[in-house]
């Protein structure tokens, strides 16, 4: 272990960059990248990391950086957990893989039982194991088709679900994420997000914190009546805090109109929790903010403290189909559920606490940093899932993604690693075991570089 990161894990307060960057050593796996990896990936700035642990990353140039991304939402317990690495470990010497799909073994009805008892989709449940967030969502839209024999879906402008056929027809965000992939596999319509902030229906109520339901009324006096009749709608698939899109929590009356929309045509409420589950926002669930009844969620990300699961869960009734309609190799590998429990445990004891409690924290202190600079748009979020968005002024409210991508490698240059969101926004959503101190460091750093950068 390198000097610098046996001082920073020591003193775990500071970030500590000592050579231009990306480094030397850096530099040559940058290189390498380019020459043979996939070269859609997106890497908003060229942050190479070599080993973690806690809050912390270390480069291969010896560099530790403070991290507020978690490897986008995923690594919840921190990096490299003691307690998760332990699990793993041990998983790994007894058994690491058999197959699911054609036999038993004691972890899949052990998580299984434990999402039951957590999930707010109404007991009982049952839960298909993937290895990935798309693979979840495409779970849920054959779960929904199979259960109403219906084949048609309402998602929303901005949303991210994924990137496979299925789940890419959901998706929105982006335009980079459809160019050249054709029509859409599924029959998907979308309709705008409540993003109260910009509302394209704007109705007269945003000011006052409530939402227009100017979707809804789209949803039911225009498609409903026009295109997609309700009765040929098998889900409308939601994210209750919009992700990729920007970090921005729904209004509850939104996310319970659609639940009623749903009860009343017989549609499948789907809830995307991919990137806002597992404690992230101050609760197990972001559903759990609106005491809102999903009849399937979808889970991926923070579940397994970076081994790769997904879990769809959805009502038992609905997941009723023959063996062989769905399954996977892979998917609820026994190590990557050892993780899971693990992963569950922690945040029970603590970390979903910890989440509410320094995610509010954080949230103060940057509304703060809004106070102080007219750049800064908007502060929201719930527990640790908090966008700030950057605008030209607050008089214009102007997106400024331009400003937003130099603060995002400002803070990379200084040791602090956070990622954009939405056009102009950028995310906070550290390891769910951040402390208000911390917090406070990455808090006059992001100040610094906004303060250089504006
Ligand atoms: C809300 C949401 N759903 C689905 C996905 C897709 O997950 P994965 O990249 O694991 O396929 C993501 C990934 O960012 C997400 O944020």
């Amino acid at each position: 272990m390198s000097t610098v990161m046996e001082e920073v894990l020591r003193a775990n307060t500071r970030p500590n960059i000592q050579t231009e960057l990306p480094g030397a050593e850096s530099r040559k796996i940058i290189e390498a990248d380019h020459e043979f990896v996939n070269p859609s990936y997106t890497r908003p700035y060229p942050f190479v990391a070599k080993r973690a642990e806690g809050v912390w990353i270390e480069d291969p140039d010896g560099n530790v950086f403070l991290d507020c991304n978690a490897g986008v939402a995923v690594c919840s317990t921190g990096h490299c957990h003691p307690e998760v690495v332990a699990a793993i470990q041990a998983q790994a010497a007894e058994m690491i893989h058999l197959c699911g799909t054609d036999y038993y073994y004691q972890h899949m009805p052990a998580l299984a039982r434990k999402l039951d008892e957590l999930v707010p989709v109404p007991s009982p449940t049952k839960t298909h194991f993937a290895n990935s967030g798309t693979e979840a969502i495409e779970t849920a839209l054959k779960v929904a088709m199979h259960a109403t024999g219906r084949e048609k879906f309402i998602a929303f402008f901005n949303s991210f679900h994924g990137r496979t056929l299925g789940s890419l027809s959901l998706t929105s965000s982006r335009a980079a994420q459809r160019r050249g992939f054709k029509r859409q596999a599924l029959d998907v319509v979308h309709v705008p997000y409540a993003y109260c902030l910009r509302c394209p229906f704007n109705l007269g109520k945003c000011a006052d914190g409530s939402c227009c339901l100017g979707g809804i009324e789209w949803i039911e006096e225009r498609l409903f009546q026009t295109t997609t009749p309700p009765d040929e709608v098998a889900a409308i698939v939601v994210e209750a805090v919009q992700g990729e899109g920007g970090y921005i929590p729904a209004p509850k009356e939104f996310l319970h109109a659609l639940r009623a929309i749903c009860d009343k045509h017989g549609i499948v409420l789907i809830v995307d929790e991919v990137q806002s589950g597992m404690g992230r926002t101050g609760k197990m669930f972001a559903c759990d903010h609106y005491d809102l009844k999903p009849d399937i969620i979808c889970l991926a990300k923070g579940i397994a403290s970076g081994m790769p699961l997904g879990a769809t869960v959805a009502r038992a009734d609905l997941m009723d189909w023959k063996p062989g309609a769905h399954a996977s190799t892979f998917g609820g590998n026994p190590v990557a559920i050892a993780a899971a429990l693990k992963t569950i445990e922690l945040l029970e004891r603590e970390l979903v606490d910890n989440s509410k409690t320094v995610g509010e924290h954080l949230q103060n202190r940057l509304r703060e940093l809004m106070a102080r600079h007219d750049c800064i748009g908007d502060v929201r979020g719930l527990g640790m899932m908090i966008g700030v968005e950057f605008v030209e002024s607050k008089r214009t409210m102007t997106p400024a993604p331009d400003l937003r991508d130099r603060i995002e490698r400002g803070c990379y240059e200084k040791g602090l690693i956070i990622l954009g969101c939405g056009k102009n926004s950028i995310r906070w959503s550290p390891p769910l075991i951040l402390t208000r101190e911390q917090a406070d460091v990455a808090i006059e750093i992001f100040d610094g570089v906004i303060s250089a950068a504006s």
